[in-house]
Formats: C-alpha cells, sequence, structure tokens
C-alpha cells in the first residue's frame, strides 16, 4: 500500500516508478503545457506522462528541463502512435519522440491502442511487430520499462504467444463509474503493473452526488477520492490539471484512508464517466 507521494511501485524488471504521475493528455501545446509541467515538477510530481498524439512532447520537454531536477529524478512516458506500427517505424518513432522531449532515454515507452480485429485481419502481427521495435529498443537501452496501453487481455494474450518480453505496464482508464475488473485483474494475475489514465473521468465523475457522499465523509474532494481510490487499488493515478492549486490538492492523497466498505461501494457503482474509447469499437483516428 503506497504510504506517501515519492513512494514508487517496482515493475517486473526492478525499475521503479512513482506512484502519482502528472498527466498531459489534452494539455494545449506551448506555454501551457511548459508552465504546467514545469510547475507540477516543482510542486514534487516527479513522474510525467505524454505521448507523441498529445502533440505536446515538445513543450512538455522544455517544461521538464525548465524544473531544474535531475534527469534520474524524473520517471518520463510517452507514447507510440497507431500510425507507427511495425519494426522499423516503432524505432524511428521512438527516435523522434526521444528528440521532441530532449532527453536522451525514456523511463516508460507504451503502445498507445493495439491494432485490432477491425482494422486488419493480421493485427496479431502487426502488434507483434510494433512490439519487437518495443524489445529492440530496450535492450539497446533507450527505453527502462516497455509497455502497452489499453490492451485487453486478448491483446496480451496474443502479444504472450509472439514475443519475449512482457508488457512491464498497461495503461487503461480507470477511475470510479468505470473499472474495468476483467481486465484488472487479469493485470494483476500477470504482474503487469496498471497505470489509470483519466482518474477523474476526465472530470466527469466530479460532480457525481454519490461519490460526494463519500468524498465528504474524509473531509476530501471527489477529485481526492478518485485518486485515492486507484492507489488503493494498487493503479497508479497520472490526474492532470493546468491548475497549480489542483496539481497541489491532487497530491494531498496520503493522509486518509478509503473504508473498505466504500471501497466496495465505489466498486460496485453504476457506470459513469467512461470516455468511449474502447479498443475493439472505437474508430483508431479518434483515439488518444
Ligand atoms: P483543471 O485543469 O481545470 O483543473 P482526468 O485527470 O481524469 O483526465 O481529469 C482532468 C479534469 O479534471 C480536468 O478538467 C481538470 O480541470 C479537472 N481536475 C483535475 N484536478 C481537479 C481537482 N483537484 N478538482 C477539480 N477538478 C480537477
Amino acid at each position: 500500500m503506497f504510504k506517501k507521494f515519492t513512494d514508487t511501485v517496482t515493475l517486473a524488471n526492478g525499475v521503479k516508478m512513482p506512484c502519482v504521475g502528472y498527466g498531459t493528455w489534452q494539455t494545449p501545446d506551448g506555454e501551457v503545457a511548459r508552465k504546467c509541467v514545469s510547475e507540477a515538477i516543482k510542486l514534487g510530481y516527479r513522474h510525467i506522462d505524454t505521448a507523441a498524439a498529445y502533440g505536446n512532447e515538445v513543450s512538455v520537454g522544455e517544461g521538464i528541463r525548465d524544473a531544474g531536477i535531475a534527469r534520474e529524478e524524473l520517471f518520463i512516458t510517452t507514447k507510440h502512435w497507431i500510425t507507427n506500427r511495425g519494426y522499423e517505424k516503432t524505432i524511428l518513432a521512438c527516435e523522434e519522440s526521444l528528440r521532441n522531449l530532449g532527453l536522451d532515454y525514456l523511463d516508460l515507452y507504451l503502445i498507445h491502442w493495439p491494432a485490432v480485429k477491425k482494422i486488419a485481419d493480421n493485427w496479431e502481427e502487426i502488434n507483434a511487430e510494433t512490439w519487437r521495435g518495443f524489445e529492440k529498443l530496450y535492450k539497446d537501452g533507450k527505453i527502462r520499462a516497455i509497455g502497452v496501453s489499453n490492451f485487453l487481455p486478448s491483446h496480451l494474450e496474443s502479444l504472450k504467444a509472439r514475443s519475449t518480453v512482457k508488457p512491464m505496464v498497461n495503461q487503461i482508464e480507470f477511475h470510479p463509474g468505470y473499472i474495468q475488473s476483467g481486465l484488472v485483474d487479469y493485470c494483476r494475475a500477470e504482474g503487469i503493473t496498471l497505470q489509470a489514465w483519466s482518474p477523474l473521468g476526465s472530470g466527469a465523475v466530479l460532480k457525481d452526488e454519490f461519490l460526494g457522499t463519500i468524498a465528504a465523509k474524509y473531509s476530501r474532494s471527489i477529485a481526492q477520492l478518485c485518486i485515492r481510490y486507484a492507489l488503493q487499488n494498487d493503479i497508479v493515478p497520472l490526474p492532470k490539471s493546468l491548475n497549480a492549486d489542483r496539481i497541489a490538492a491532487n497530491m494531498d492523497v496520503f493522509d486518509f484512508a478509503i473504508s473498505a466498505d466504500d471501497m466496495a461501494a465505489i466498486a460496485a457503482m453504476e457506470q459513469i464517466g467512461y470516455s468511449g474509447f474502447y479498443p475493439e469499437e472505437a474508430p483508431a483516428d479518434a483515439l488518444v
């Protein structure tokens, strides 16, 4: 169980990842991304999550440098985009992300979305070839850990049968109202560390009356309840905010504990705040 903001989770290959990350999906490129990332690091975040498809890698990199913290103290993740599937393109895509970020290695590189049957009959080979590129980058020391995002058990099983290194991380949508229990259980059993994207349901769960009642019991905001809820499930949340006070408030989740009854009540909630981005269904070009 995580006890403080600086705690880490140890990935299957021994790499330590800070237990809360700062998310940058939909963070506008330019000054906004630069300032927010720098602010988050100055406030104490050491784990920053971005993606090629977010279009803000350059500004995120600037924010990282502005903060003035030693590279080895930071944990930086970016994601490979769907237009770069395949071995060769994957290597080039990673090099481009490194250039954009101004870094010479990544702590974590993720396949952003799986290729699926709806897109290509040979989806299994496509994912395996992309992953072969990931394994090469990992073995060459350009990436300290490799993983996937939005992979369902079927995609992970397929990859397992066609590769030698198992993904260390799966980053999935996870928040009260959308907890993907089957997928979470599968990843736990496989030793794959989970990260939560949209741990606040992209803001969509923050006005929920039921969650408001539970948060009030602990004198916390719903956002803090959601972040704590992910942590108590051993899932690394990646909350994002463009507001310094809220960036700080989202760190302040280590002096209360959600009771077992309340954890169960949240788990049993009806679905709310779901993004609609289901790997097998959503059109690929809508997925970021
Ligand atoms: P803002 O940037 O104005 O703070 P998620 O991390 O699930 O994608 O959710 C991000 C959304 O939640 C953003 O709209 C963000 O708005 C909002 N948000 C983030 N932290 C908080 C907070 N502590 N209280 C209220 N809203 C928050």
